[in-house]
């Protein structure tokens, strides 16, 4: 007999309403994300901007309500004033992070534009390394001060008559990293971070402020340095970031697949510490997470070892190109689950990155724009994954794996559209052996049916897509569903993520 799993959902209790702002992404300065990824003047598809067109319906598609931008490590060495006004005055700089030159043909002014033109926010991060609170108010004041100050009427000079109003704002970038430009201890970043954060919102109170938290829960200072910062800057911000990538580096599919449990680990601790900070201060409000770096990032460590070390110092390298294969598919769609499962305080997400560099999308220097396998959980979960989260009752076999003790067997979620009326229940069969059938106790919605039944699956983990020809692409299945009443039995096929919606 098959093995069982069981979810049952209840219209009236609910995590929260998500946030679509989960399904956010990344553009740093690094590798091909911006130079051949996003800009290419003189591709076939370029626009009159010389903004891939290619790109921009890749994006446009995935519906990416957020963009984070410019880093990232980037960041922590970023003269911002070097990327705006004439391109022909900016100057050439060297890149720390990535050991590249940065030429500046891109700046703020450039990719506000492009972000519009993908129907997205841009999420801005200011630089804590080198830099402080002058550059950061400056930067503020030249992107959302109206005009008749020095910095403002410099950004009308330069051709944008009207402020860019970015709402949210990141004060820094993984400060408690020993490879961060300007790396800080904790008591040297909070301190520095509550004060920028004051003047920041003296300047525009409208704006959100992301701390920085921990860059992996493998950091030896996690989660005391979440404790400190917010011990000096609980009041002056709004969200405190997690940042967390995985890998299969000793080939563990079973484990590798089992990571996300060690993600939802992570949201909670970081949830605990932001309540125990608030209880010390007595305070009234909450801070929210921002996983503003998520995703798989290993394949191409030891290429990227190699070019930083031994060809340093291009425009544009070729860096972090990881090439995703189908079980890090999986392993997407199980973090995307576990951020939805956490949408009462993750309120904001960026899958790292967009283009090029750890990416869901790749470019060809003179050929097309494609999709690598992980485009696909992001993109199911970005269309179908907005409204109400309810409270996933979800029963399920369990097994061990090297490094996790009881991983369920399927992993599950649905989201209530209620302004669609539509539900979907998003669901990975992770083990290895088995296909599952997922009991769907639906009843308090009324009389649903299924609309369809998405299936990614590839009998190969390893199979991968190339700008040629796409092995691993989601199929529409009608065969693997009964209707019992109100209740629905899916076939989950082993190691599979499944989209199944229901419409009225
Ligand atoms: O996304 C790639 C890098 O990962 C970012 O620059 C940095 O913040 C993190 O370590």
């Amino acid at each position: 007999m098959a093995k069982q799993a069981k979810l049952t959902i209840e219209k009236d209790f609910q995590i929260s309403k998500i946030d679509k702002r989960i399904y956010g992404s990344f553009i740093e300065h690094l590798g091909r994300a911006v130079y051949g990824g996003i800009w290419q003047p003189g591709h076939p598809t370029a626009d009159e901007d010389g903004f891939r067109r290619d790109v921009l319906d890749l994006v446009r598609e995935l519906q990416v309500p957020i963009v984070r931008y410019p880093g990232g490590n980037f960041v922590s060495n970023f003269y911002w004033e070097d990327s705006v006004g004439p391109v022909e005055d900016r100057p050439k700089r060297l890149e720390l992070a990535w050991r590249s030159t940065e030429p500046n043909y891109i700046g703020i002014n450039e990719f506000a534009k492009w972000a519009k033109k993908a129907d997205t926010q841009i999420m801005q991060a200011v630089n804590l390394g080198t830099r402080g609170i002058e550059a950061a108010c400056n930067l503020l004041e030249y992107c959302n001060h109206p005009s008749g100050t020095k910095y403002s009427d410099l950004r009308v000079k330069h051709g944008v008559k009207d402020p860019h109003n970015i709402k949210v704002w990141c004060l820094g970038n993984e400060m408690d990293g020993p490879w961060q430009t300007g790396h800080k201890t904790a008591d040297e970043y909070g301190h520095l971070a509550d004060e920028t954060a004051k003047a920041m919102k003296q300047i525009d109170p409208s704006i959100e402020l992301v701390l920085c938290g921990s860059s992996s829960t493998g950091m030896p200072t996690f989660p005391e340095w979440e404790n400190t910062a917010l011990s000096w800057a609980y009041d002056s911000v709004d969200y405190i970031s997690l940042h967390q990538y995985y890998g299969n580096r000793f080939n563990d599919t079973a484990n590798f697949l089992a990571q996300s449990d060690d993600m939802d680990h992570f949201i909670r601790t970081v949830i605990s510490t932001c309540d125990f900070v608030k209880a010390k201060k007595r305070a009234k409000k909450n801070i929210n997470l921002s996983f503003d770096e998520w995703n798989v990032w290993f394949h191409a460590d030891a290429t990227d070892a190699d070019t930083m070390k031994n060809r340093p110092w291009q425009i544009a390298p070729h860096l972090l190109e990881d090439h995703y294969d189908f079980e890090d598919a999986l392993l997407v769609g199980l973090m995307l689950i576990t951020l939805m499962k956490h949408s009462d305080r993750v309120k904001m997400a960026c899958m790292a990155q967009l283009v090029n560099v750890i990416a869901p999308i790749m470019t060809e220097e003179n050929g097309p724009a494609w999709c690598q396998t992980i485009y696909y959980p992001l993109l199911h979960a970005s269309k179908y994954g907005r409204g109400i989260a309810p409270q996933p009752v979800l029963t399920s076999t369990k097994h061990d794996t090297i490094d996790f003790t009881d991983v369920t067997d399927v992993e599950s979620i649905a989201v209530w559209n209620d302004e669609k009326d539509e539900v979907t229940v998003f669901a990975v069969n992770r083990s290895l052996t088995d296909d599952i059938v997922l009991d769907l106790d639906l009843r308090s919605f009324g009389d649903y049916r299924l609309a369809e039944h998405i299936v990614l699956e590839n009998p190969d983990m390893k199979a991968v897509n190339t700008a040629e020809h796409s092995a691993v692409t989601p199929k529409l299945h009608t065969d693997r569903t009964e209707k019992d009443g109100n209740f629905y039995k899916a076939n989950l096929t082993t190691t599979s993520w499944n989209v199944l919606r229901f419409v009225k």
